[in-house]
């Protein structure tokens, strides 16, 4: 048993102990984010000694992170922030058409849009991640929504494996939600767990202002009665109602954070478990950029015995700190029982090959020994598209911004197994993407439906290694609209056209509205909304729609899949194919993207796979 001592190192990033190359431990967690806190907090819950290896550090003191509504500076904070340059396509000239392709101008500063100055390079579509203890979910938005019982079922369809059907999956919900705002003992929520969720102060549904004007709006457009407008802004998201995947117009908008507007969730557990006075055997070493899985030399079949790691501040390419004169020492760990990588959708695939596990052609490109020719490894990755309607009202709009999400199943998407097809969040907000300094302002008249099309038909992103070099950033790819584009875009242009007439419904003085995209100008007719988006054709909106789409919730490059799917990375215990003791939990786990938001589902398979170790599977 490890002496307590070790929790220190949570704040104290290095120590003599840890750095103690002949440590071992039960289980070594890499990458402390959604599913690897809860993870490594439950296994040293559950007894076992627990090292938890996080290439960050902790800024739990920043009010940058620990405050929910600061998420746009969190994520522009280079404390916390790893850049990666991605692209959307693999045509050149369609890259240079998304509106805010990033370049570093020959100052090392960057440069944003169409028309870079002589000089600048090109690095690509901004796609920022959290490296910090705590992981995505210390800058994300905090949304927290479950995704469609279907989501969860094509798991159990793939693998035979009911304990993932949506009503089992359930239960780890209920187990670590603490839900803050509904009566306790309300079917299907938690209230004793260490994820604390709340709606928010709704008080903006009363009253009289402009903000709860334009909920009105919408909860008409989608087929509500603004007469229950207090009630709709208070509707529960994540009810378990049967018809829930069906249930479509005005919601709350639950996120991770309690009553005081703290983020809560992964930082929060694993300081709890720390503190607690039960001193389980969790030890967290910050600042260790996990290089690749060692396995046993002796062994028949590949098994994975612990990790190599570089220790220092910054070591990864994608921290703005990074400096490549600066070397990490090299240290190792070792696992008793297992390896299990948390490291996201991004930096998993990436350990994995650098381990000798993935695409063997890949692997030999770049001279790494092949431990595991698994094809499957950072291919088939997903992400959900994003676009948003975004247009200016004829006066500020006033009123304190509440929190809304408006949920649509658009007409072609009636026939989909998984329901609701878009997660709208409305508000005065612009939020157009992310790029360096995101986003803009386009003051008190900018009104904006933002949303996340669900269930996308393409799935054929990647990550791919750029060199054998722990270091460096993969290339990462996220090939949109490779099949299904045109429904997927029909699908947006409705949700835009129901947002429109929302926006068109509103009275004046709100109106006339002037569109800044997808359909620029003015809307023709405020009372009536005529007109709005007659300015552009189907075609030319679905073009916008399509070279202007991004995302932010990549999933899927080592999913879950049968014995018959030879692109399957894991079964369905998370174990990699072909290698012993040897787990992914992550996002890149999931065989598709789960909903609209990932972050509090990813929790789900954190926890999920904690309970299956613990019980030996
Ligand atoms: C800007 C932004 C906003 C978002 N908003 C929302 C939202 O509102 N709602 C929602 O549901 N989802 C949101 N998401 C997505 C969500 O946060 C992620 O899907 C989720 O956090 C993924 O969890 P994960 O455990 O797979 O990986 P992560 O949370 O990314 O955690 C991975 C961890 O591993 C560490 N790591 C990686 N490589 C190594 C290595 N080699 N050695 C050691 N440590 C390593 C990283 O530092 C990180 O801490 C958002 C994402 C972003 C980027
Ligand atoms: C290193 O770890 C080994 C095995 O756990 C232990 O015997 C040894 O005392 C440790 N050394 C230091 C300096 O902590
Ligand atoms: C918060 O983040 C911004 C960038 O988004 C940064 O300029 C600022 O210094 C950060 N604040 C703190 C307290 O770290
Ligand atoms: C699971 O398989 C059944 C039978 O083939 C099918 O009817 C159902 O739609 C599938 N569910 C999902 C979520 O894929
Ligand atoms: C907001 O503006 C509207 C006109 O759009 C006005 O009727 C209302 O009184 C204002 N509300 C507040 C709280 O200022
Ligand atoms: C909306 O609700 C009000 C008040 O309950 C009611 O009078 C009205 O008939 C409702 N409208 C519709 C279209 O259902």
């Amino acid at each position: 048993m490890l002496p307590r001592l070790f929790g220190a190192l949570v704040l104290a990033a290095t120590s003599a102990v840890a750095q103690n190359s002949s440590a071992s431990y039960d289980y070594i967690v890499v990458g402390s984010g959604a599913a690897g806190a809860p993870l490594a907090a439950n296994l040293a819950r559950g007894g076992h000694s627990v090292l938890l290896l996080e290439a960050g550090d902790d800024q739990a003191n920043n009010p940058n992170i620990s405050t929910l509504a600061n998420f746009n500076l969190a994520t522009n904070d280079e404390k916390t922030r790893w850049d990666f340059w991605t692209k959307h396509s693999e045509d050149p000239e369609r890259e240079l058409k998304y509106l805010r392709m990033v370049w570093r101008k020959t100052d090392g500063s960057f440069y944003t849009g169409l028309d870079p100055p002589e000089g600048a390079k090109q690095l690509g579509i901004w796609y920022p991640r959290a490296g910090t203890l705590g992981g995505c979910a210390m800058h994300n938005a905090g949304v927290c929504a479950l995704p469609a019982d279907a989501d969860w079922d094509i798991i159990v369809n793939k693998t035979g494996d009911e304990s993932w059907s949506a009503a089992n999956m359930r239960k780890y919900w209920v187990k670590m939600e603490k839900n803050e705002d509904l009566p306790k003992g309300t079917p299907g929520h938690g209230f004793d767990g260490w994820l604390s969720t709340t709606i928010g102060d709704t008080a903006w549904a009363s009253g009289n202002s402009d903000i709860r004007t334009m909920a009105e709006q919408l909860a008409e457009a989608t087929g509500g009665n603004k007469s229950d407008l207090v009630d709709l802004a208070k509707r529960d998201m994540n009810a378990p109602n049967p018809e829930r995947d069906h249930d479509t117009g005005v919601f709350s908008l639950s996120a991770h954070q309690n009553k005081e507007g703290m983020r809560t969730g992964t930082n929060t557990y694993l300081k709890a478990t720390l503190a607690d006075s039960a001193k389980y055997p969790l030890t967290i070493q910050l600042e260790t950029l996990v290089t690749k899985v060692l396995f046993d030399e002796k062994a028949k079949e590949p098994t994975a015995i612990g990790v190599e790691f570089l220790e220092g501040k910054s070591l990864y390419s994608a921290d703005p700190r990074y400096d490549p004169k600066v070397q990490g020492k090299p240290g190792r760990a070792y696992a008793k029982k297992e390896v299990i990588l948390s490291g996201g959708a991004f930096n998993t695939p990436q350990i994995l090959k650098l381990s000798g596990i993935g695409p063997a052609a890949e692997l030999k490109e770049f001279g790494i020994p092949v431990v595991k020719d698994l094809p499957g490894v950072g291919e088939r990755v997903a992400d959900n598209y994003e676009n948003n309607l975004l247009a200016l009202a004829a006066k500020p709009l006033n009123g304190s911004a509440g929190p809304i999400s408006v949920m649509l199943q658009t007409p072609t998407a009636l026939a989909n197994k998984y329901g609701r097809n878009i997660y709208a969040w409305c508000n005065s907000f612009a939020f157009e993407g992310y790029w360096p300094g995101y986003p803009d302002d386009y003051g008190a008249a900018e009104y904006e439906c933002a949303f996340v099309h669900m269930n996308p038909k393409s799935q054929a992103g990647y990550v791919r290694l750029r060199s054998a070099d722990p270091r460096d950033t993969p290339e990462i790819n996220l090939r949109f609209y490779e099949t299904g584009a045109d429904q997927d875009l029909t699908e947006q242009l409705d949700a835009i056209k129901t947002f429109r007439k929302a926006f068109a419904s509103a009275p004046s003085p709100i109106n006339p509205f002037n569109e800044l995209h997808p359909c620029p100008g003015a809307f023709h007719d405020s009372e009536t909304g005529t007109g709005a988006g007659a300015g552009c054709t189907d075609a030319e909106q679905k073009e916008y729609l399509k070279l202007q789409a991004h995302s932010h919730h990549v999933t899927s490059g080592c999913a879950i899949g049968g014995d018959d799917d030879a692109m399957a990375v894991l079964d369905s215990k998370f174990r990699v194919r072909g290698v012993r003791n040897l787990r992914v939990v992550d996002g890149s786990a999931f065989p598709v993207v789960p909903g609209a938001f990932p972050v509090c589902p990813t929790m789900m398979l954190g926890e999920k796979a904690a309970e299956d170790i613990l019980a030996g599977a």
